[in-house]
């Protein structure tokens, strides 16, 4: 507060969306859940600033696997959670697209939902909400999982990517 360089200190905020467990989904045998954190691309604010991106083709786990569980958080560049009065995720939402291989343009993406009851217009994301669900619990019990990466499942001359649409607002 007293501190009046701190008008001029851009926060690094990474947002990211960890853990996400999953499972080799052509495993025979019940196969052990593996976990892992990814970090979105970095979003950058100050004090009174908000952003809203979609980031597209982000880092994903590759193969073919089902998830289990996904949860998102907002931690800053030392991977500390970041708190809500100073970042507040407005919202996350994580989605899978098709494209053409090896495409340049954002005009050729088409979502593909989950195999879930929202279709149409109605909730595409996989995972993702905000603030509000903060360290909800999102564990599919066993056997289910959600199945990705199912290489029979892309068309001929497409590739599956995913993207993540996140808007915070810095509210120091
Ligand atoms: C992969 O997708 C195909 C086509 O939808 C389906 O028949 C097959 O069962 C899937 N593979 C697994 C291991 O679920
Ligand atoms: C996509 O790009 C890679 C690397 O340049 C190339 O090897 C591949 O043939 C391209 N595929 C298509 C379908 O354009």
């Amino acid at each position: 507060m007293g501190n009046p360089s701190q008008n001029w200190v851009i926060l690094s905020i990474i947002l990211f969306l960890a853990f996400s467990t999953y499972t080799d989904a052509s495993a025979k045998t019940k196969s052990k859940s593996k976990s892992a954190v990814l970090y979105s691309p970095k979003v950058e604010l100050s004090p009174g600033i908000t952003s809203n991106k979609f980031y597209y083709d982000v880092k994903f786990l590759k193969g073919h696997i089902a998830l289990k569980n996904f949860n998102g958080e907002v931690v800053d560049e030392e991977g500390n959670s970041v708190p809500l009065y100073e970042a507040y995720l407005h919202h996350w939402a994580l989605g899978k697209y098709r494209q053409t291989i090896n495409s340049t343009s954002t005009d050729d993406i088409v979502l593909v939902r989950n195999a879930g009851v929202c279709q149409g217009d109605v909730l595409p994301q996989y995972f993702g909400l905000g603030a509000e669900t903060r360290k909800t619990e999102t564990c599919i019990p066993d056997p289910f999982g959600i199945e990705v990466g199912n290489a029979t499942e892309i068309p001929a001359g497409y590739e599956e990517k995913w993207e993540i649409n996140l808007h915070a607002i810095d509210i120091r």
